[in-house]
């Protein structure tokens, strides 16, 4: 799967699919493309869909100092310009769907869908962000396989089977303590994406399991609520990495808010453009 230099790091990204409909997947914290998997599988009959490791996890190298979250929406930006791909459709799960927010921040006009999972638009309290400071020592001291002990049980609700506490623990395993730490220390330090939520002019949709510890349901319900004609969805019996737990549901919401976004408007200009399927209109 493909790698790019891109800002100083080698970005990571698995890609399926073709055609103008692009869509972009984002994951959550400390996990890496691979938890889309299944995502990728059920969109790629009939999109382009692009699931990107952010610096520093799954096989995207860090930066030396580490990367703000508005770094991780840089690096998105910076791969789907040398890709020449002017928007998508953007799913962010969590860590992802703060990616999410800095895109919009910076390039609102690249988003043609926003689909925000088990994530927040609000920062980080000072108490929260002292215990990411915290946590991100002591990712450092005791490694990684304390983290996953430490946020297993947080990211997943209690009606995940075996098989699946297995997967994530082995997937959080392969991050590195340092790309926790920064991570945290990113996350710590986000924008409070409150005040744009009402400026989102994309079709929205918000997705959440109906068991998420961490961003719960209220907080998605309140998130929604202030978006103009955002959806909500909520998938049942499901904790914080809904995709995985609720993966049919999940799919099927997102499948189904994918293939009824209004198409691309036609190519104006100079020649270029061939609007498929629409006959010339006679002046
Ligand atoms: C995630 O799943 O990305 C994290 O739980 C996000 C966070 O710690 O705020």
């Amino acid at each position: 799967m493909p790698t790019l230099e891109l800002r100083g790091v080698h970005l990571h990204y698995v890609e399926a699919g073709h055609g103008p409909d692009v869509v972009i997947l984002l994951h959550a914290f400390p996990l890496h493309a691979g938890m889309w998997t299944e995502q990728v599988h059920a969109l790629s009959n009939g999109h382009r869909v692009l699931a990107i490791d952010a610096s520093g996890f799954g096989e995207s190298t860090a930066r030396p100092a580490g990367s703000t979250i508005a770094d991780q929406a840089a690096d998105v930006l910076a791969l789907c310009d040398h890709l020449r791909i002017p928007s998508a459709a953007v799913v962010g799960l969590s860590m992802g769907g703060y990616v999410a927010f800095e895109l919009l921040a910076a390039r609102p006009e690249f988003l043609r869908a926003l689909v925000l999972c088990d994530t927040r638009a609000t920062a980080d309290t000072a108490e929260a962000a002292a215990k990411r400071e915290a946590f991100a020592g002591e990712a450092l001291e005791r490694g990684v396989g304390w983290v996953a002990e430490q946020l297993l049980p947080k990211l997943l609700g209690p009606h995940a089977d075996l098989r699946l506490k297995n997967a994530v623990f082995a997937m959080i395993g392969q991050a590195t303590p340092a790309a926790v730490a920064d991570a945290q220390l990113a996350m710590a330090a986000r924008r409070d994406a409150t005040e744009l939520l009402p400026s989102i002019t994309c079709p929205t949709l918000v997705l959440v399991g109906s068991e998420d510890a961490i961003t719960p349901p209220s907080d998605a319900r309140a998130m929604a609520a202030a978006i103009p004609h955002a959806r909500l969805h909520e998938l049942h019996a499901a904790g914080h990495l809904s995709n995985l737990e609720a993966r049919v549901g999940f799919n099927r919401a997102l499948r189904e808010f994918l293939d009824h976004l209004p198409k691309h408007p036609p190519k104006h200009g100079h020649g270029h453009g061939h609007d498929h399927g629409t006959a010339p209109v006679p002046v």
